[in-house]
């Protein structure tokens, strides 16, 4: 993945790690990270211009997918937007809204991903725009599969647009349709991204410490 592209906004842990104590964190959360990465009001304002994006390159109505959970916060945010940008006048696009929890599996005879939609939601998506909401690409496997069994059900477009990229060694190659931010390879939480279930009320993307590792891991 080209990293100077500008797609993208790349952070990186040299210029983009806010202290703590610049920006207001919950207290629950104090011991638990070890930096801001993506401010909250950053996420927003680029949110926006994603949104301008997609509104000026998609004509007639959208079924936007929003991948659940890391990815419903970023779909509320960007769909709000969407919506304050077609209806000052000027272009409109009629939107309808779906949910998905997917899950990847991998045996023996194949790898792929089930998915939370009835057939007959999927057969809905025959000859539509879909436009998938995801909140991280990580190594880019899950989303792959996820596109190869929807297009199945032959949308008239099926695009992707994803909050952040991860720049991992771990990548397929696979680059969504339109993405926020180039993160740095670690493990971020906040802004509805988890770790075992918990920092989904965070605002800020946050880089997790060691601390945090500890406090909610699973054992
Ligand atoms: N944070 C939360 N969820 C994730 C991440 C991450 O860094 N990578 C893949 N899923
Ligand atoms: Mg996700």
């Amino acid at each position: 993945m080209p990293m100077d592209s500008s797609k993208w906004i790349d952070v990186n842990v040299e210029k983009n790690h806010y202290h703590l104590d610049h920006f207001v964190i919950p207290q629950h959360y104090e011991k638990d990270l070890s930096s801001i990465l993506i401010p909250h009001g950053v996420i927003m304002d680029r949110v926006h211009k994603l949104a301008r994006m997609i509104v000026d390159e998609t004509t007639g109505p959208l079924v936007v997918c929003c991948i659940l959970k890391g990815g419903h916060q970023y779909f509320a945010d960007l769909v709000n937007c969407i919506k304050k940008l077609t209806t000052k006048g000027g272009k409109t696009i009629p939107l309808s809204l779906e949910f998905i929890r997917v899950k990847s599996y991998k045996n023996d005879k194949s790898d792929g991903v089930t998915i939370s939609m009835t057939e007959e939601e999927c057969r809905e998506l025959e000859g539509k725009n879909v436009l998938i909401v995801e909140d991280i690409i990580d190594t880019g496997a899950t989303m792959v599969k996820l596109l190869q069994k929807l297009d199945e059900y032959k949308p008239k477009s099926l695009k992707v647009t994803s909050l952040l990229i991860k720049k991992t060694t771990r990548s397929n190659g696979y680059v969504p349709d339109y993405v926020g931010f180039a993160i740095p390879d670690a493990f971020v939480v906040g802004y509805a991204l988890d770790y075992n279930e918990y920092f989904r009320d965070l605002d800020h993307i946050c880089v997790i410490s060691d601390h945090g590792k500890e406090a909610y891991a699973i054992n």
